[in-house]
């Protein structure tokens, strides 16, 4: 039963029992209208703790019920009953309390959290709004500064911030539904507070913090609509009476519910956790982990040390000499500083994180690793090289992984003498930060350890994407198509900042040119280079890129690249590499046609595609939602289009 209720003394504990997440389906829905009507009726009972069996409080509505017709009592309606009750009722709140979890939480007259919650109303991130009251009912009880920030901005805050800003009314100090108790029954001895539809909208605690949070947000939605959807049924709350309020909240959600980006913003929250069933291999489960390697402590080695540390995993990072392990010591310390900064650790965590943490130029000091992770320079010999000496240096048993960008790992396992314990780990920069990883299986990987991999991705919280052994996997390879594609528009009749700008326009945070200013031109020159002895000569190849990084205009870090950096590193056309271009199709005896914002995207849309298609048919990707989790997750594809392969089922 998802909803039943035990008496304790005289408190009513109404308790919700629907795995996984408590989300409010409809028999939920139904149970808690029953619970509501028997604890209404029953004179034994003079207060209500709404509490949550399981991993969390109720984390939002069932968003598989999304696509079939609603079914009665709908949850406005119910929340309005709850709140209305004779009784107080407390929200006892564990876990994540998201969306229609916090709506139900508003309307219970007292709400305590543990100390580990957190609370949130992330409907826009599913192209929604809050549906069941909680634009109007969240600016009478916090600031409205505050609600616009966790309404239009979506992101979950911490209890502490929660007490702060007066959303919940304690932190349980020990047993949470005990000390909920205790309020219910100190409740019953005093008058219930008013429901918060009753009472008036709080001030905006200040002008400006409104304005530049309604600002960044609008400027962040690049063509998603639920977060201005949202500022506007904030401004409704302040202006309109509670009840007007709510039914316009209503028909917002409803609308918006319907429409392509909330689908495809569906579409895209199951594919990223289908994905891990990528890992699900039958009868094998996961090896334990507790002391990881990385060896290199450059760009992507320190980063994914911190990730490691902040997973609370032990680490040890090995560098080539004692210069190279003091630059890789000072990474990792400044990325951990900065997390303390951002809040993502506490005092007590960083230091804990740091004792957690030791660099070495000897492999000695990882002979008792259970997984290591190379990521030195991007060349086959030297990733050799390495490998085989871990592999002299770990128990028989570690799993070795590479991070390489493109090269072939069947080839780096093929040298080892244990190549079932050699898997793909392909992170992105930064690696601390960036959800995705791609986990690449060998042709002769074990099972356990691809679970093993997909174990570890779960404890660091990335999205984990399955991916064969191929140039590139599939991101790189995606990317590498689709910058081929641009590039020929260079000489056809682009100019880079042409692309940028349609490709921000559709939704992109960076255009492809600025983009590879700013992660260095260097990096695919040596890429183009390894392969150019093997490349099909019969295929066009654009030179601009090569002759842009022979100048020694690697981008961003040079200030020179396809654009130009001023000292204040704001870019700008560069007349260079408008001449560059114009030579090039001139040398080329192209004649260059002007091409349209939606011809760019057609061109780099279709090649985008076109690559997928091939990822599938060689069985590099598992399936076309893979292949939407990777391009949201590691290039920005907007998210709201559900990703390249959903968009374009959408427009069949
Ligand atoms: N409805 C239906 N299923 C849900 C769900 C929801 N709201 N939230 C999570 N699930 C499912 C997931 O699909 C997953 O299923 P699977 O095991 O079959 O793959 C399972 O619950 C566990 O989810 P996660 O793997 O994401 O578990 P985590 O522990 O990593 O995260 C979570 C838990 C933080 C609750 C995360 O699942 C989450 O963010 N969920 C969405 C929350 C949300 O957006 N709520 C708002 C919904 S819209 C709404 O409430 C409208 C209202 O205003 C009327
Ligand atoms: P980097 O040049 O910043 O760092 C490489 C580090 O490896 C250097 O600190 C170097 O001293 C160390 N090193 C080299 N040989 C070593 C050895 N034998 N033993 C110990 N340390 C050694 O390079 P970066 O960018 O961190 O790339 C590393 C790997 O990660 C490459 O394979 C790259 O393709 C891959 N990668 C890079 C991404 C990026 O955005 N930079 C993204 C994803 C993968």
């Amino acid at each position: 039963m998802a909803v039943s209720i035990q008496m304790r003394g005289q408190i009513a504990v109404v308790t919700i029992d629907n795995p996984p997440v408590n989300a409010t389906s409809h028999a939920e829905r139904l149970g808690l209208h029953n619970a509501l009507h028997q604890t209404t009726q029953d004179e034994a009972v003079k207060a209500v703790v709404l509490h949550c069996a399981g991993r969390t409080f109720i984390a939002g509505a069932d968003i598989t019920e999304f696509g079939a017709p609603p079914k009665d009592p709908n949850l406005p309606d119910l929340l309005a009953q709850i709140e209305a009750a004779p009784k107080p009722w407390v929200a006892a709140i564990h876990g994540t309390a998201l969306g229609g979890g916090l709506e139900t939480a508003l309307v219970c007259h007292y709400r305590i959290a543990d100390g580990a919650a957190k609370l949130g109303l992330p409907e826009v991130t599913l192209g929604l709004i809050p549906g069941a009251g909680g634009t109007v009912r969240l600016p009478r009880l916090i600031a409205p500064d505050h609600a616009l920030e966790m309404i239009a901005g979506g992101k979950p805050i911490a209890a502490a911030h929660a007490l702060d800003l007066g959303l919940i009314d304690k932190i349980a100090q020990g047993n949470l539904l005990d000390e909920a108790i205790s309020l219910a029954e100190e409740a019953t001895k005093r008058p219930t507070p008013p429901a918060l539809i009753e009472r008036p909208v709080l001030a905006v605690t200040s002008q400006d913090t409104w304005d530049s949070a309604a600002r960044k947000i609008t400027a962040r939605a690049r063509g998603q609509t639920s977060p201005i959807a949202a500022i506007t049924a904030l401004k409704n709350a302040l202006k309109l009476d509670a009840p007007t309020a709510l039914a316009a909240e209503r028909a917002l959600f409803l609308e918006l519910r319907e429409s392509d980006q909330c689908k495809a913003l569906r579409h895209i929250f199951f594919a990223e956790r289908a994905a891990a069933q990528g890992g699900k291999i039958k009868g094998v489960t996961a090896g334990p982990l507790s002391h990881i390697g990385v060896v290199g402590g450059g760009t992507m080695g320190a980063g994914i040390a911190v990730a490691c540390l902040l997973a609370g995993y032990r680490v040890t990072l090995i560098e080539r000499n004692t210069e190279a392990a003091d630059a890789g010591r000072d990474r990792v310390h400044s990325t951990l500083d900065q997390s303390l900064k951002r809040g993502v650790l506490t005092g007590v965590a960083h230091l804990h994180t740091v004792e957690n943490f030791q660099i070495s130029t000897s492999y000695s000091a990882i002979s008792d690793a259970d997984l290591v992770i190379e990521a030195v320079f991007e060349d086959m010999q030297v990733k050799i090289d390495v490998l085989t000496a871990l592999e002299a240096a770990v128990r028989p048993d570690a799993i070795l992984a590479t991070n390489t960008s493109y090269l072939d790992i069947n080839v780096m396992a093929a040298a080892l003498m244990r190549p079932s314990r050699v898997i793909g780990l392909h992170f992105f920069s930064p690696a601390h930060i960036m959800k995705l990883l791609e986990i690449v299986v060998t042709d002769s990987v074990d099972d356990q350890t691809t679970a093993t991999a997909f174990a570890f991705a779960m404890r660091l919280k990335k999205i984990a994407v399955r991916a064969k052994v191929g140039e590139g996997f599939i991101a790189n390879r995606i990317m590498s198509a689709y910058r081929r594609e641009a590039e020929y528009m260079l000489e056809d009749g682009a100019m880079p900042w042409d692309i940028d700008t349609a490709m921000r326009e559709f939704g992109f945070p960076l255009g492809i040119f600025e983009m590879q200013d700013l992660a260095g031109l260097d990096i695919s020159w040596a890429m183009r280079k390894r392969l150019n002895a093997t490349r099909d000569r019969t295929q066009r190849y654009v030179d601009i890129g090569d002759k842009l990084c022979e100048a020694g205009h690697f981008g961003r870090k040079t200030g020179r690249g396809y654009y130009d950096y001023s000292d204040n590193g704001n870019a700008r056309p560069s007349a260079g590499t408008r001449a560059l271009i114009m030579a090039e199709s001139q040398r080329k005896g192209i004649t260059r046609v002007q091409i349209s914002d939606k011809a760019i995207m057609v061109r780099i849309l279709g090649r985008i595609r076109s690559e997928a298609a091939m990822l599938l048919y060689e069985g590099i990707a598992r399936c076309a939602d893979d292949i939407d989790v990777v391009m949201v997750n590691a290039f920005g594809f907007p998210r709201w289009t559900g990703g390249p392969m959903f968009h374009a089922s959408g427009q069949d």
